[in-house]
């Protein structure tokens, strides 16, 4: 069997670079249902830290623009010059609610991992996105969510205690919904992803206190009723 670009990545780099479920390894299962060539221009939306760039421009050979409203791009620089990706990757500060800094039809694709739930949960954001994107290209976005709706007031009792509004946790019927009011958006995928539970092992294992702070969480069994969803779209 052979060992995916993410096990095969420096782990305590990796581990020191998460800030939610493994975004390197969600990224590479996503990548397998894109088309994907050498020199592809990426938006990689809400990178964190930049692990899903990362994967983009060392595996993939992308050109990725990587865009963060938390950490900050001379933070990111650094740390993509030090694995000589400075010529593939370029950081920068937005804040997807307010003006998108970039040129209409400059990208071949969005992607967006771990993050377009803060931002994107609305009926604004999936046509605000699409005028960057080219003609016949694609917008990815993976999410945390649950594997069913529940009812307002009626979490499971795992969940319950660790439940925050700010997880911004749906269904995959939800985000397919709200995605199909898009009509510049044709949805090509939009499944649970299997490196799920891989994903957030990973992440259970980093030293970042939220990370030491879910594991409660998960013993208690609320991982039961978490997936990672991933949509994707291509621009009609
Ligand atoms: C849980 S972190 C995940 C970061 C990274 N994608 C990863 O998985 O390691 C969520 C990210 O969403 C980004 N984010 C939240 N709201 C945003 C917004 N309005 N515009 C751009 N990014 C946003 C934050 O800056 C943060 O880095």
């Amino acid at each position: 069997m052979s060992t995916s670009f993410t096990d095969s990545y420096n782990k305590d780099f990796i581990l020191n670079t998460m800030m939610g479920p493994n975004a390197m390894r969600i990224t590479e299962e996503m990548a397998n249902f894109l088309p994907i060539y050498p020199g592809m221009r990426v938006l990689d939306l809400g990178c964190g830290m930049g692990i899903s760039s990362i994967l983009l421009a060392e595996k993939y050979n992308m050109t990725v623009f990587a865009a963060d409203l938390w950490i900050s791009p001379s933070e990111n620089a650094k740390r993509f010059a030090n694995l000589g990706l400075d010529s593939k990757i370029f950081p920068l500060s937005v804040d997807a609610t307010k003006e998108i800094p970039f040129a209409h039809e400059y990208f071949d694709m969005i992607i967006s991992v771990d993050s377009y739930q803060y931002f994107g949960g609305n009926e604004v954001m999936l046509p605000k996105l699409m005028p960057f994107i080219k003609k016949g290209g694609f917008i990815a976005v993976a999410v945390p969510g649950f594997t069913q709706d529940f009812p307002e007031g009626q979490l499971p009792e795992e969940v319950q205690p660790y439940w925050t509004p700010e997880w911004y946790f749906y269904s995959c019927g939800w985000w397919r919904a709200l995605w199909e009011k898009e009509p510049c958006v044709a949805i090509t995928v939009l499944r649970e992803m299997n490196s799920c539970k891989q994903a957030w092992d990973d992440w259970l294992q980093s030293s970042n206190p939220y990370a030491q702070r879910d594991i409660a969480m998960m013993e208690a069994g609320a991982g039961k009723y978490f997936n990672i969803i991933q949509m994707i779209g291509q621009k009609v």
